[in-house]
């Protein structure tokens, strides 16, 4: 769902999955048990995924968590790749080309678009939020807005 001309259901839907999202989460704070059902969640709720899932800040690498798709890489310093450049930048990285991102890690050769949202608590980085799509330029900067809030009610509900 969540993709307008894909999906036949539009950016309007979003509402309904943080509701379901806080229905999800609301009677337990496990980290790992909270970030496996939120990969699954996305993935199973959001059009044209090939990969979701998190990468943990351990020092200064991410390690492969939870996550639904195909087997990933497990360690990458900050700074590489997309989701290393989140990590580093704790900003969120849109990338409409992978192809076109310097130093892209390609666990998957089918992934033409990722989204990759730097996920921090108090202060301090736990990890990345990644998105991977075979659609070019699958993620808006409206998704991106409501994959962030989705993010944000993950963190608020679960203990990091
Ligand atoms: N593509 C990512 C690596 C992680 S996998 O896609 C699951 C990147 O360049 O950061």
């Amino acid at each position: 769902m969540i993709d307008l001309q894909q999906s036949g259901r539009g950016l309007d839907g979003y509402p309904l999955l943080f509701a379901q999202l806080q229905a999800l989460l609301a009677d337990e704070r496990d980290f790992i048990a909270n970030a496996a059902q939120f990969s699954a969640f996305l993935f199973q709720e959001l059009a044209d995924l090939n990969w979701a899932g998190f990468y943990l800040a351990r020092g200064e690498e991410l390690v492969l968590g939870p996550f639904q798709g195909r087997v990933a890489c497990v360690r990458i310093p900050f700074g590489r790749g997309v989701c290393g450049v989140a990590a580093a930048t704790r900003q969120s990285q849109r990338v409409e080309d992978v192809h076109a991102f310097a130093g892209h890690i390609a666990c998957d050769s089918a992934t033409a678009s990722e989204l990759v949202l730097p996920l921090v608590k108090d202060g301090r980085l736990i990890g990345v939020l990644d998105l991977d799509s075979p659609r070019p330029a699958r993620f808006s900067l409206q998704d991106q807005a409501a994959i962030e809030r989705l993010a944000e009610i993950f963190l608020q509900l679960t203990d990091c």
